[in-house]
């Protein structure tokens, strides 16, 4: 903070806002632009009035951000042929901190609550009482066949690590969340299931039931990882914005021209 009249950019993070009277004194130096890092979705958004046409630069994980955020699959030229599936003691798993329905997690609550009829699913979390601690995380994860990466609110591009922590631990993703093609535009279409496949719950119960009895399908999920490298992502609490904040370092060491990034709101609501 003291050296914020010389800093060429100031990260402000929306959730700690509380109204204008927090931000940093205005006018700002001529020269230096404000980032907006929110990594919510829609759902879970303060609209905080004065913020419309604030900012210079947008970092979040929606795709058409100024600076989207997100964990992704590196290519490789030589095929990675040793890629083994971990043990599996464990069917189907789910880490859940939260079931509060003010955040949006109806539908995912909805669809679990049925698909819970027809297989037997391991909890873990907060929510549950079970709370996995972090040097647990990726070998539980890697211990089950498949794991319920549902996001808590429906959005475009709102895929976050709940994704990307199976298909580094190496166990298959079932998905909720935004359409199947938006995944996409992020991880091969056979590297996870999504739930859109099945006309219900109880279908793709059965499916992956199946699957657990054929293990040359169920291998197949993993053809991908022969040309794509995933990277674990950081889970320690003091470690939330490194992603963020490297992936903002990044872009403005390299970018410096004017911006101003109008109509926050209805470009994040819409
Ligand atoms: C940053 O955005 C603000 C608000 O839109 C604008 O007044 C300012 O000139 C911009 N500065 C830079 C350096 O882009």
């Amino acid at each position: 903070r003291a050296l914020y009249n010389s800093a060429d950019n100031v990260i402000v993070y929306h959730r700690a806002i509380t109204d204008l009277s927090n931000l940093p004194p205005s006018p700002r130096p001529p020269f230096q632009r404000w980032i907006w890092l929110h990594l919510e979705s829609p759902t879970n958004t303060k609209r905080i009035p004065g913020l419309e046409n604030l900012f210079n630069l947008t970092l979040s994980y929606r795709q058409d951000a100024d600076i989207p955020v997100r964990m992704r699959l590196i290519t490789r030229k030589k095929p990675n042929e040793d890629f083994v599936i971990p043990k599996k003691d464990k069917l189907v798993c789910w880490i859940v901190s939260n079931k509060d329905p003010s955040t949006g997690v109806d539908t995912r609550n909805v669809f679990y609550r049925e698909f819970s009829k027809y297989i037997q699913v391991t909890l873990f979390g907060k929510a549950y009482s079970r709370f996995l601690g972090y040097d647990d995380y990726y070998p539980t994860m890697a211990s089950c066949k498949f794991y319920l990466a549902f996001e808590n609110s429906i959005h475009k591009d709102y895929i976050t690590e709940k994704l990307n922590g199976p298909l580094a631990a190496g166990t298959v993703p079932v998905v909720l969340g935004p359409l199947r093609r938006n995944y996409e535009n992020f991880v091969p279409a056979e590297s996870f299931i999504h739930v859109d496949d099945f006309p219900d719950p109880k279908s793709l119960a059965e499916y992956l039931l199946q699957l657990d009895k054929d293990e040359d399908a169920y291998r197949k999920y993993f053809n991908w990882r022969k040309h794509l490298t995933p990277s674990p992502h950081l889970i320690l609490q003091r470690q939330e914005f490194i992603l963020a904040i490297c992936t903002a370092c990044d872009y403005i060491a390299r970018r410096r021209e004017y911006k101003e990034a109008h109509d926050l709101y209805n470009w994040y609501f819409s």
